[in-house]
């Protein structure tokens, strides 16, 4: 039965800084608490595929090094499938990272890729072999390299392979990838590098959906940072209303809102159902501090749509 979903993305150890604010350039600024876990947009989007309750099997690499292990093991503890991550062995090859620093619910981050740049074709093939008939949905980012991320998209639609991109970091993008996504999911400064239209309204918004549309892909959820999320379909323009909560940490909340639709699809939801679930999810995900290990589970979605 195909259920479950395919995650192909970045793997990273979080290293965060939280203080009352952020320093100035050049400034040296006291913070009050730090972290260190498991991070990454692909390992935040499997981690909240698991919480949601399909099967991830994730698609990416990590380095040998002790950084390689935390995260490995944060994935399988949360219930990640691990049979296609590969250890890069090799000098100087390090398991990505994220610097983060998380100040009054804001954040800035710098990645540095690591292991994560030597995801390839023949990892793909492997992957796709063994879980084509697994898997209803790929759902995939752009913290890895773009012409692997085009395979995988053009592998999974091959396959008949519902395929969500979840475009960040932003950056732009080949025309040939829209015919091969099935669902966009652009936060508004990604959909307004794309598509060059200034998102800041549901009604631009809605423009920039529609912009994906005629280039090919099958539907846009464009989201609004604590404003909701507009969805272009073919059949018009859907406004889903926000969940208001108080902000201590967005970091993954775009994670847990992919993670979360991906495994809505996968069971068979509906578009809207998928999206007011996605919403939930990211609302509990930012009342907490850290990245995968704030995501929200099917039971806090549950609780939350119930209030
Ligand atoms: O989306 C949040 C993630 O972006 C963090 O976990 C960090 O690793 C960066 O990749
Ligand atoms: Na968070």
């Amino acid at each position: 039965r195909r259920d479950g979903v395919l995650i192909v993305g970045s793997i990273n150890a979080d290293v965060t800084a939280y203080s009352s604010r952020l320093p100035q350039p050049g400034e040296t600024f006291t913070g009050d608490a730090f972290a260190l876990g498991l991070g990454g947009k692909g390992a935040n989007q499997a981690v909240a595929v698991a919480k949601a309750g399909a099967a991830a099997h994730m698609v990416g690499c990590v380095g040998d090094d002790e950084f390689g292990s935390l995260v490995t093991s944060s994935l399988g503890e949360h219930g990640v499938r691990l049979e296609h991550v590969r250890t890069i062995a090799g000098e100087g090859v390090h398991t990505g990272i994220a610097h983060i620093r998380v100040a009054a619910g804001e954040n800035d981050i710098v990645i540095v890729a690591g292991a994560n740049a030597a995801l390839d074709e023949a990892q793909l093939d492997e992957a796709f072999a063994a879980l084509s008939g697994e898997v209803a949905v790929m759902l995939t980012q752009l913290e890895t390299p773009l012409p692997i991320t085009l395979a995988a998209v053009r592998r999974a639609h091959e396959a008949g392979i519902t395929v969500i991109l979840d475009p960040a970091p932003a950056r732009e993008l080949p025309e040939e990838i829209w015919p091969l996504v099935d669902i966009i999911k652009p936060n508004e400064t990604e959909a307004a590098l794309l598509t060059g239209i200034a998102v800041d309204s549901p009604a631009s918004a809605a423009q920039a959906g529609r912009w994906f549309l005629e280039r090919g892909a099958g539907a846009a959820i464009i989201t609004m940072a604590g404003a909701g999320s507009v969805l272009v379909t073919a059949d018009g323009v859907g406004e889903h209303a926000p969940i208001r909560v108080h902000v201590t940490d967005t970091t993954a909340a775009g994670d847990a809102f992919a993670g979360h639709l991906a495994a809505s699809i996968a069971a068979g939801l509906g578009l809207d159902e998928a999206i007011e679930r996605a919403g939930a999810a990211g609302a509990v995900t930012v009342t907490r501090r850290g990245a995968s290990g704030s995501i929200a589970t099917a039971a806090e979605v549950d609780e939350l749509l119930a209030r």
